[in-house]
């Protein structure tokens, strides 16, 4: 399969691969599960998922290294946030073990679709779970299945490292209190028709702020902010209502550990945004993606140093972060799996 992908012009779609990772949740355990070829989900007409939505989902990639390794990054932290999610929706959890034993296993048997170094693409993993049993009161389900599957893909938005236009979007995003703080598939249903109002007006993304005040800024949907000060500190938005990314909490420790750059993780208003040198997106998918302007109704703030290309201290982060997973730069242990 891989001999018809172009690795270096990859967008971020699915291509089927061959393997998947499947083990279902019955009378409170899960069984053996295992790894089969067909990547058509059946289900029942009425499964919790299909009515009520009861899906939970990750994201993390494999890559090879600079010598050769095929890795993931910190696949334990994906497994922790899945089963943070599969609480808040009532839905069993899986060890911790287990959830990377099936990415390794996922991995390992796809492995030729895991794009050469140097490409910029990578193996997207995505583990999920669901309710698969009938439900029709709106209860949670008995029974569920886990799946892992891959595909690779290339940058998540389109001109790769090229700062991209966002508009402050006109919907929430999360309720204060709400489940804006897991990955759960409906989360993402909600930001929908947000993203293609933003798309139709030529945004490549909304920032949403935060529901109750709509004064803080909150994260797109798919990914969340970092700021770079004027002089030099990194600052990113604490909330509830956001989705803790895994990236960001590694961008955080680069910033300190790595470049020596003090790091602020706290609320952020609107009102600051203007007094940012630098701004930018972070998530597994999104990796770190400069954002060039952000619209508002009062007209559009503009970080002069990241417009015509990723600014000077984002940079840095992306490229020391990049360099700790593939291998060029030592990485804390326990982050390169
Ligand atoms: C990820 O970054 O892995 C996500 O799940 C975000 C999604 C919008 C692709």
């Amino acid at each position: 399969m891989s001999q018809n992908l172009d690795w270096a012009n990859l967008g971020f779609g699915y291509h089927e691969t061959e393997y998947r990772y499947v083990t279902n949740y019955k009378d409170g355990k899960w069984d053996e599960g295992g790894l089969i070829t067909d990547a058509n989900v059946v289900l029942n007409e009425c499964a919790g998922v299909l009515q009520y939505a009861q899906t939970v989902f990750e994201g993390l990639k494999a890559y090879y290294t600079k010598d050769g390794h095929i890795v993931c990054f910190r696949p334990d932290l994906n497994a922790e946030r899945l089963n943070n999610s599969a609480e808040r929706l009532i839905m069993p959890k899986l060890p911790e073990g287990r959830f990377v034993e099936a990415i390794k296993a996922v991995v390992k048997a796809n492995k030729d679709m895991v794009p050469p170094y140097g490409t910029g693409a990578s193996l997207y993993i995505r583990p999920y779970m669901m309710g698969t049993n009938p439900v029709i009161g709106v209860k949670p389900a008995d029974e569920y299945q886990f799946r892992v599957f891959c595909t690779p893909v290339g940058p998540y938005f389109k001109g790769g490292a090229k700062p991209i236009r966002i508009k402050i979007s006109d919907y929430d995003r999360a309720a204060p209190h709400g489940t804006g703080d897991i990955k759960a598939g409906l989360n993402y249903a909600m930001s929908l028709h947000a993203i293609e109002e933003a798309h139709e007006q030529g945004f490549a993304e909304n920032m949403f702020l935060d529901p109750a005040t709509r004064t803080k800024v909150e994260e797109t949907g798919g990914a969340n902010f970092i700021f770079i000060t004027k002089d030099n500190k990194l600052v990113t938005p604490k909330s509830n209502s956001i989705l803790p990314s895994i990236t960001r909490r590694s961008l955080m420790y680069v910033a300190e550990h790595y470049l020596g750059m003090q790091v602020e993780h706290r609320e952020v208003l609107f009102s600051e945004l203007k007094d940012f040198a630098e701004a930018g997106l972070c998530g597994t998918a999104a990796v770190v993606s400069p954002v060039g302007s952000i619209h508002t109704k009062d007209g559009d703030i503009n970080f002069p140093a990241g417009m015509e290309e990723m600014g000077p201290t984002t940079k840095k982060l992306y490229d020391t972060l990049l360099g700790i997973q593939h291998g060029e730069i030592e990485a804390p242990e326990g982050w390169v799996v």
